[in-house]
Formats: structure tokens, sequence, C-alpha cells
């Protein structure tokens, strides 16, 4: 079932609109089923995660990634230890890892010509540690599909729950942060822009 588009403010050059909203609806039709245990699994692959393929936010934004080989694979119980204790992590380029992930990139591919770049966002969810990156913007429109697990985001200047079923689009140039995530929570964020 499609489910509901939370944002259509977002605006493009006349030629783009129709391709915009193609992969919007791609990206809103598409299933995706994982769960935190399939994603820790994921995450236990050897050598699939080298530096910069992931990256944790300490309590004060910055990135805490203390945890790689000296091989430069990630240590999964480094990690773990502070997933565990509710900071949030970004695992960068993610269509790849599951059947489901790389037909919605190959549904892409075909609007698009090219590899889409998408990020997972996770964390076991904290009522004390950061949410996620302090308030920000792209110069390139967002989509963001949550997969499990509710969140507050702060979108402009308004305060908004996002849970799954619920697509949820940033345009380029606005404000946005997640400020509250208190539950074992998953997205996907995409960019089709560039
Ligand atoms: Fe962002």
């Amino acid at each position: 079932m499609a489910s509901q588009v939370e944002e259509e403010g977002y605006s493009l050059a006349p030629d783009d609109q129709e391709y915009f909203k193609e992969c919007v609806a791609i990206i809103d039709e598409h299933q995706i089923d994982i769960d935190e245990e399939q994603v820790l699994e994921l995450l236990q692959i050897t050598m699939r995660w080298p530096e910069e393929s992931l990256q944790t936010l300490n309590h004060c934004g910055m990135v805490s990634n203390d945890y790689f080989t000296n091989s430069g694979f990630l240590n999964y119980e480094k990690w773990k230890r502070l997933y565990d204790y509710g900071f949030p992590s970004q695992l960068h380029n993610v269509l790849d890892l599951t059947p489901q992930l790389r037909s919605l990139n190959d549904k892409l591919y075909e609007v698009k010509g090219s590899h889409t770049c998408a990020n997972f966002y996770m964390s076991k969810g904290s009522k004390t540690r950061r949410a996620s990156f302090n308030p920000h913007h792209h110069d390139y429109h967002v989509i963001v599909k949550p997969i499990y697990g509710k969140c507050n985001w702060l979108i402009g200047e308004d305060m908004r729950e996002i849970v799954p079923g619920h697509i949820l689009i940033l345009p380029a140039y606005t404000p946005h942060a997640v400020l509250q995530s208190e539950e074992p929570r998953l997205s996907l964020t995409l960019n089709v822009s560039s």
C-alpha cells in the first residue's frame, strides 16, 4: 500500500519535476522489511564496512569512529558498545545490502541513469543521548523512508513525529534534524539529485 507523502512543498526546475515525482513514487511504494537484528547481522560481515562507510556521533555531535581495525575495517564489538549506549550511527551507501534494497536501486537506476546514494541512520534509542546531527541543510533534495521506529524531527521550525509508512521529503536548503529518538529506529535517506 502506498504511504502518505509527508511534504509536497519541494520545488525543482520544471524539467526535473516529473523525474523527482517518479523517484518519490518508486521509493514510497517500494517495500523494505529489515529489522534491528538483521542490520546488526549485516554489520558483522567482515570487510563490508571499511572506514568512512560507518560513522557514529558522540554526545557533542562529533564523529566517533575509533572502532576500526588496523586493516581499516569495522570492529563490530567496539562499535556495538557505542550502539548499546544509544549513540546514533550513519551507514553509507547501503543499497547493495539486501535483495529489497538492490531492487530499489535497480528501479531508480531506470529513471536516474546511475547508482543512487542512500544511507541508513540507526540508533537503539535513548532518552538522554543525542538523537542525530545538529540542525543543518543540504543543497539537494533528500527523501527519507523510515523503516522501523518512530522519532521526532525538526523540519524548518516545526516538530513532527515521523513513523514508518510515511515518506518525508526535505527540499534543498530546508533546516532539519532528528531531535528525539527513544526507541530502536532505522531510516533510509536517499539523494536522487546527484
Ligand atoms: Fe541531513
